[in-house]
Order: structure tokens, then C-alpha cells, then sequence
């Protein structure tokens, strides 16, 4: 059956899928923004300010994503693909998804595996190493930065994200605040009749329409997906 074919999920996740990894979320208790000032590392103005501050953040968390591995949610996300089209919207940077063996990812906050250009967005360069340090620049002489959208910049691939949401018959949104838009407006581009859950271990107020699975996401998460490989709803 081709791909068009088989019934489309829409994944929706977070910084909470990949906690379970060892990867540090944001607003959690000793989340990102508890110990680092987003204007400071995540904004075009803390870039002007003081780029290797900048640098010095994400060679950080590049190195902790190179030493994580995927989990349970994100092996259980790609097993659903034996029946389903499935397409992962991730806020997330990391690349836990890819290796976890999704084939479909729409990253809408950028891939912190990758340069770009600080000159031109367009040119974007996968990083052999690590770190990107002062000094390393794109093809047109400009410092690298990393491929990371940061606050106030517009965010990647939106039209088609909600697309996909808007076109899905089930959406499982995992390990997210909710609170950063416009991503977390995408679920309300989903249609009425979709099935829709948030999976979070506190009781977080799901989007209208959407039905909360309470518990981590590798407890949740290969929870739901037997069920739908099974034909039956999550209960
Ligand atoms: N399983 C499932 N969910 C979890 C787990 C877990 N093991 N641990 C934490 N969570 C949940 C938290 O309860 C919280 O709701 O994950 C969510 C993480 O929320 P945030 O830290 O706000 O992360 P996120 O929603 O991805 O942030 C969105 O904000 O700073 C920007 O660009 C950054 O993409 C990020 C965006």
C-alpha cells in the first residue's frame, strides 16, 4: 500500500520525549531557562552581544545529544510506520527521532546538527565536528551559527506542519509545555474528528479535544502505539 494510501499520525513532540535520554528540557525544574537567560543564548540580540557565550551553549548541548541515545518513545514512533504515514512535527533540535528510525521529521525549531550561515539562512552545512567555534565561517566568509531558530526568528516549515496536522485522522502531542508559539499553535490544526492525546507525567490541561494520557513518555508512548497497530484506541 503506498504511503498515501495508509491512515496519517501526526507525532507532536517536545524537549519532554527526549528527557528520558538524559537530554535537559526547558521549563521543567532544572530546565534550560532555570540556569540560562533566554535573551542570552537564544536570541538574535545575546548573539550580537556575545556570540561565544552563544557558541558555548549549544556546543554543550550538541555534545550531551551526541551522547544520548533514543528511547522507547522514539523506537515505538517509528514502528509505527509498518501501518501508518507517519509524520513527526518535533520542536525538538536534537536528533533522537532520526536515529530512533522515524523517516518523516519537519524539525520547526531548526537541528542542532547543523551550521548555518550568521549571513545567509539558505546556506545551511551539516557539522563534521562537535563544536562550532569563533572563527568558522560558511562559504561566503560569515561567522557559522548554530541551525537553531531562535526567539523572535521565524520558525521553519510551519505551512507544512500544519498541513499535516490538518490532514492526520490521529495526533499524539508528547513532552511539551505548549507554551512557545506559534509551534504549539499547530494543534489547533487539527481536524474535529481526529483522535487526540497529549502525553505528560503532570496533569497538563490538554488542548481542546485532546484527551490526556498521563505518565512519562516511554511508559505512554509504545502503550499507545501497540494499541493503534492493533486497530483499538488508547485507553
Ligand atoms: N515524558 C513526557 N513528558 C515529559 C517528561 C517525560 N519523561 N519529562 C518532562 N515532560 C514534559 C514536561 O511536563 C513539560 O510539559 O515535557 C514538557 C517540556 O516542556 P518545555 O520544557 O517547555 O519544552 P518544550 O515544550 O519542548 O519547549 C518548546 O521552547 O525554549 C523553546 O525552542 C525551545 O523548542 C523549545 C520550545
Amino acid at each position: 500500500m503506498s504511503e498515501l494510501m495508509k491512515e496519517k499520525i501526526v507525532i507532536f513532540s517536545g524537549a519532554g520525549i527526549s528527557a528520558e535520554s538524559g537530554l535537559r528540557t526547558f521549563r521543567d525544574m532544572n530546565g534550560l531557562w532555570n540556569e540560562y537567560s533566554v535573551e542570552d543564548v537564544a536570541s538574535p540580540a545575546g548573539w550580537a552581544a556575545n556570540p561565544s557565550l552563544v557558541l558555548r551553549f549549544y556546543n554543550e548541548r550538541r555534545k550531551a545529544v551526541l551522547e544520548a541515545r533514543p528511547n522507547a518513545a522514539h523506537y515505538a514512533i517509528a514502528k509505527l510506520e509498518e501501518r501508518f504515514n507517519v509524520v513527526v512535527v518535533t520542536q525538538n533540535i536534537d536528533d533522537l527521532h532520526e536515529r530512533g528510525g522515524s523517516s518523516t521529521i519537519i524539525h520547526v525549531h531548526g537541528e542542532i546538527l547543523k551550521a548555518r550561515s550568521s549571513l545567509d539562512p539558505a546556506l545551511i552545512y551539516p557539522l563534521s565536528t562537535p563544536d562550532i567555534e569563533l572563527g568558522d565561517c560558511c562559504g561566503k566568509g560569515s561567522q557559522l551559527r548554530p541551525h537553531v531558530v531562535w526567539f523572535g526568528e521565524q520558525v521553519l516549515h510551519m505551512d507544512e506542519a500544519e498541513q499535516h496536522f490538518a490532514t492526520a485522522s490521529k495526533i499524539l502531542t508528547v513532552g511539551t509545555s505548549l507554551s512557545v508559539y506559534p509551534a504549539a499553535g499547530l494543534v489547533g490544526f487539527a481536524k474535529t474528528s481526529a483522535e487526540k492525546y497529549l502525553v505528560s507525567p503532570d496533569s497538563q490541561e490538554p488542548p481542546p479535544g485532546y484527551r490526556l494520557l498521563q505518565g512519562k513518555a516511554t511508559a505512554v508512548v509504545p502503550r499507545v502505539v501497540t494499541c493503534w497497530l492493533e486497530g483499538r484506541k488508547p485507553s
